[in-house]
């Protein structure tokens, strides 16, 4: 048994659940008529109420303590104050740097100048982008943006582009091309005119295969639109954390926004590889953007357990994790505009805590991240909602609204809001059969209920640094490193060694059969 599942904290978390076998949800509201506010947290314009899970304030002790005995409070002010808490690759973790205000030194030097500075630079391209001081080589007005990247340097400014579509400039577009498939690529260029548009490679280590070759292919879409290499260096900005290889792309030093090896690549959405949003929303509104996380970094730093949004988010997280055997977590936004939450959040928690051995290369004895998965409400209503009513697993979920809408359009924020409260309150009180065992709803079905009063900038900020914080907690609990993703090397060594062998027609022998097969097939097939 490891240390964890030994430690007197967890075994007492062990004994509760047991304790707790049969319990109801609904019947803690009976038991407790203030329960509602004994368990929500409002933080502004933000609120958390937790108070449809299955806990009772003995459970939050216990669990709190459990926080404690694994020492999450070191290891945040650990993160907060730039010590290399990213163990393997012996890096800090200071994405809250990015949207801090106090000195912070690595390696002996402040981190803070360097991050002011790119975010003034941010500030002149952004604007001067938008109010057309900055302009295409021939002197035109950029109508639109394509970003080129990938995982952290794709989901996180694809969402928040997204999400903030009401505060963006409809004279500037903004694009997004992640994917390898040319088929991504291809569409989006044949929508666009070369003489006015601006290509964005963003990536942390530039060699990522996938946004190497969109780059290039953007490139030479440049070049032949343009004329050959005229002036397309007046249509290419990179960001990145190796700015050398920026440069040897052909990308100009005035271009390249930096950032740097200690922003792991799904915490960057704060850095420079903002830039995309920036150029959408404006870098006023970028600037809200970070004030939310800001605020939330704060709250993380200074309220007590009990108290704080993501360490409670966390431990309701390891309860149903670990306790129950929940393999994952639904998170449903009833919100269009955070229709890329879900993805977005799969990078975040699932390439953070898809781990199997602690920070000191123990095997874990206990189950670390959960999958991680959702859709905006109601679409999800008419998919996979019935699951979670009915079906033999216990899947919490989050759901996620705002109070107002950025739209005027009559009755649909009340009947989108009517069934947000809806589904929160069936899912946990269930309804007996009305006839056949089929109509049955058992309900207990636990969730969170976050609620923001209007979906700005700086309300982004609060929920993403929410469940920034929130997988930090987890994974300090777990024991886990929380910034590395080594698991995602085997798969590109192996694609990179396949990728020669697609040439010519012989038969591959190299690999397991089925993995041959597949080459063959493919081969005589395409
Ligand atoms: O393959 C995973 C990953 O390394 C992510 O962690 C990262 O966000 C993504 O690739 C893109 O990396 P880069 O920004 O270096 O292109």
């Amino acid at each position: 048994m490891s240390t964890l599942t030994q430690s007197p904290a967890w075994q007492a978390l062990e004994a509760h659940r047991k304790a707790m076998a049969g319990a109801g949800i609904a019947q803690l509201f009976s038991a407790d008529p203030q329960r509602c506010g004994n368990f929500s947290l409002q933080l502004g314009e933000l609120l958390l109420d937790y108070s449809k899970n299955l806990v009772t304030a003995e459970t939050i002790k216990l669990l709190v303590a459990l926080a404690r005995a694994r020492g999450v409070g070191d290891q945040m002010h650990r993160m907060f104050n730039g010590e290399k808490i990213n163990s393997s690759e012996n890096r800090a973790a200071l994405h809250t740097a990015l949207r801090g205000e106090q000195a912070v030194p690595v390696d002996g030097a402040d981190v803070m100048p360097q991050i002011r500075a790119t975010l003034k630079r941010m500030r002149q391209f952004s604007d001067g982008v938008r109010a057309g001081g900055i302009t295409s080589h021939g002197g035109r007005k950029f109508t639109d943006v394509i970003n080129i990247g990938i995982g952290g340097s794709h989901l996180g400014p694809a969402l928040a582009t997204h999400a903030l579509a009401p505060y963006a400039s409809p004279a500037l577009r903004v694009h997004f091309v992640s994917n390898v498939d040319g088929a991504a690529l291809h569409r989006t260029l044949a929508s666009l005119d070369a003489a006015t548009t601006l290509v964005i490679v963003a990536s942390k280590t530039f060699t990522t295969q996938e946004t190497l070759l969109n780059a290039r292919s953007v490139r030479d879409w440049l070049d032949q639109s343009l004329g050959n290499g005229a002036g397309i260096g007046n249509h290419l900005a990179a960001i990145t954390a190796n700015t050398q290889l920026a440069l040897d792309f052909g990308i100009a030093e005035a271009r390249v926004f930096p950032f740097w090896d200690w922003v792991g690549g799904r915490y960057s959405l704060w850095s420079a590889v903002g830039l995309p949003v920036a150029l959408a929303v404006g870098m006023d509104n970028f600037e809200q953007l970070l004030s939310g996380a800001r605020t939330m970094d704060d709250h993380f730093r200074n309220a007590p357990f009990e108290k704080s949004m993501p360490v409670i988010l966390a431990l309701l997280g390891v309860w149903y994790n670990d306790f129950f055997g929940a393999a994952s977590h639904a998170i449903l936004p009833y919100d269009e505009s955070l229709a890329l939450l879900p993805a977005y959040l799969q990078q975040l928690d699932m390439e953070s805590s898809g781990k199997r051995v602690t920070r000191d290369g123990e095997p874990v004895d206990y189950d670390t991240g959960a999958v991680i998965w959702g859709a905006p409400g109601t679409d999800a209503q008419h998919s996979f909602l019935q699951l979670l009513h009915q079906g033999t697993r216990l899947i919490p979920a989050d759901f996620i609204a705002a109070c107002q809408p950025h739209h005027a359009l009559g009755q649909h924020h009340e009947v989108l809001m009517a069934n947000f409260f809806a589904q929160t309150a069936a899912l946990m009180n269930g309804a007996p059969a009305a006839g056949a065992a089929h109509d049955a709803f058992p309900g207990n079905r636990p969730t969170n209920s976050i609620l923001v009063e209007k979906l700005t900038p700086r309300a982004l900020g609060l929920l993403l640094a929410l469940y920034e914080h929130k997988v930090f907690v987890q994974n300090t609990i777990w024991g886990i490193n929380a910034f590395d993703q080594p698991g995602v090397e085997l798969g590109k060594r192996l694609a990179a060694r396949i990728l020669p062998e697609l040439a010519g027609g012989d038969p591959v022998t190299a690999y397991d059969a089925s993995t041959n097969g597949l080459i063959d097939f493919y081969k005589t097939h395409r």
